[in-house]
């Protein structure tokens, strides 16, 4: 069962900054996945909420700042006074971490909120600049921009987010063009969850955090799990 860093390494480092994701970068876990949105200048930023008040020294809403705007808020100081310098980074600035890696990259376009125009394109333009078409996963709880992307770009890989039990989820991902299923924890447990592995799609399950669910999990055959905690998480399933 492969393990991918949630929001990169955030269960030791401020989620969704450099620091986290240079140390998921270092660890042999398969992959990692983070949270795009787009400012008011139209440029893409990795942070998970729709407003930086939770995790940042400021307060409103992404899409009403400039990225300029944006740059000036300590994204580290409310994880610990150590990471005061953190600030909010670009989707530019995160892939050029993973450039040379070999880790394998889940960007979750946060669109379900507000449906950002053109994100898909502006995501979709920035891997073709990096050549990184090949290495990732672009996931979503907006279903319909994940339909989108598998139109404008078919040989990339798409993931259904979703939260709830459902039937034959792998027949859904179908209608919308995903080729995985990300699911919410509990509801793999369920039928729904012994059909999508059958089926053959990939399911991905987030966010496992306790060794014995990663466990549980991996005996049902998940494909992979999001954890906060990538390096303990390793450590414990290659024992
Ligand atoms: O992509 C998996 C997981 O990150 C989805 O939930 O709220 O942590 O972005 P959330
Ligand atoms: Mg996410």
């Amino acid at each position: 069962m492969k393990i991918y860093a949630h929001r990169g390494s955030s269960g030791t480092h401020p989620e969704n900054t450099i620091v986290a994701f240079k140390a998921a970068a270092k660890l042999p876990i398969h992959g990692v996945e983070f949270d795009v949105h787009m400012t008011k200048d139209h440029e893409l930023v990795v942070i998970h909420d729709e407003t930086i008040n939770r995790t940042s020294n400021g307060t409103g809403f992404i899409k009403d700042m400039t990225l300029a705007e944006l740059k000036k808020f300590d994204f580290g100081s409310w994880y610990s006074y150590e990471f005061k310098k953190e600030t909010i980074p670009t989707l530019r600035e995160v892939l050029y971490v993973f450039k040379d890696t070999h880790h394998h990259l889940n960007i979750e376009l946060k669109s379900d909120v507000f449906p950002y125009e053109g994100m898909e394109q502006a995501v979709l333009q920035m891997l073709k600049d990096y050549r990184l078409e090949a290495r990732v996963v672009i996931s979503s709880f907006n279903h319909e921009m994940v339909r989108n992307v598998k139109q404008l770009a078919p040989p990339i890989e798409t993931a259904v987010l979703f939260m709830e039990v459902m039937i034959e989820p792998h027949k859904y991902a179908d209608v919308v063009g995903a080729d995985a299923l990300h699911a919410f924890f509990p509801t793999v447990l369920r039928e729904m969850g012994a059909e999508a592995i059958a089926s053959g799609k990939k399911v991905r399950v987030f966010t496992v955090n306790d060794e014995k669910y990663a466990d549980l999990l991996k005996r049902i055959g998940v494909d992979a799990i999001f954890t906060d905690y990538p390096e303990k998480m390793w450590k414990y399933l290659k024992s």
